[in-house]
């Protein structure tokens, strides 16, 4: 049997949907139910009717669904995939400037840890996060974990104040300026697609700023040929399939190696044995929906 017929026998064994983030491995990519960015992924698992979600990505996600369906089986392919920048936030220094600000909203990015959003007002994503920020009637935003992304909101929403947080994406910041020069220069009618977790010299040189999804969407509008693609180069199995006879290039960056964790291989041994199930103490996740929630009212 194939490993595809394997995992499609088992999912239904275990009435298990698969959802997965553009930046995991081609063939997991592949297999999924859904593929998608982490908007769409944490709204799809909200309406997915399956009794356990197989969740291909790193903790933060398997985690929000979690909290969003505690009714579900969630279980993750890999317990060890976790993103770096979920945990680059300190709950002393939230309360520090809470205390320093009263009109202050705590604006959190999805990539952090459940236990960080119960300290948050709101959730963001790359794909909602200019739009959050501008409803919120706070004139003061503390944004969380990630300084790129939240540099990148500020600069949309110039009406309001914002404190920065020193977190990052050890991905998206191995994308450096001159080296998209380089690529640029080699490649002078490329595009140059950025995603808002990159730093903001990058930023400055793009002709698309947005999420995955709204990097793939842009790529399938654009009237351009070649692209320089500034982001987990994960994406490029959509954009290849979307649109085979464009050219995209890279600029050098990393790969996510908790991205890349997940494996056919582990798909198939969650599905088989049912391990590596996320569990979360009921109070947290009730504290943690809060923000989560109402990112979705508001996204
Ligand atoms: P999006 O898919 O929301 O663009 O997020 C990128 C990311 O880094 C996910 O870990
Ligand atoms: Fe985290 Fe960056 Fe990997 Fe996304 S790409 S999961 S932000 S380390």
């Amino acid at each position: 049997m194939s490993v595809t017929d394997k995992i499609n026998q088992l999912k239904q064994e275990r009435d298990a949907v698969i959802l997965a983030h553009y930046y995991v491995d081609d063939e997991v990519q592949e297999i999924a139910d859904y593929v998608g960015d982490s908007f769409y992924l944490s709204k799809i698992a909200t309406m997915v009717k399956a009794k356990t979600i197989l969740f291909c990505g790193v903790s933060f996600m398997g985690e929000s669904a979690k909290i969003l369906n505690p009714e579900k089986t969630v279980i993750m392919p890999d317990m060890g995939a976790d993103c770096p920048m979920a945990h680059m936030a300190d709950v002393e220094k939230i309360n520090e400037v809470r205390k320093q600000y009263e009109d202050l909203a705590v604006v959190c990015y999805i990539n952090s840890t459940a236990k960080l959003k119960t300290y948050s007002d709101v959730c963001v994503t790359s794909s909602n996060a200019v739009k959050i920020v501008k409803a919120l009637p706070n004139k003061n935003i503390y944004f969380i974990p990630d300084e790129n992304l939240g540099r990148f909101v500020a600069s949309q929403v110039p009406e309001k104040n914002f404190i920065f947080n020193d977190g990052y994406c050890h991905v998206h910041t191995s994308i450096l300026a001159k080296n998209v020069q380089i690529v640029k220069d080699i490649h002078p009618r490329a595009e140059i697609l950025v995603h808002p977790e990159c730093t903001m010299d990058v930023i400055a040189m793009a002709d698309y700023v947005g999420s995955t999804s709204g990097i793939i969407k842009h790529v399938t509008e654009s009237k351009a040929k070649e692209f320089i693609v500034c982001t987990e180069m994960g994406v490029l199995y959509e954009l290849q399939l979307k649109k085979p006879k464009k050219l995209f290039f890279d600029a050098g960056q990393k790969k996510c190696s908790d991205m890349k964790r997940v494996t056919l291989d582990n798909v198939v041994e969650a599905l088989e044995n049912m391990t590596n199930v996320v569990e979360m103490d009921e109070e947290l996740r009730i504290r943690a929906k809060k923000p989560l929630e109402r990112m979705l009212e508001l996204g």
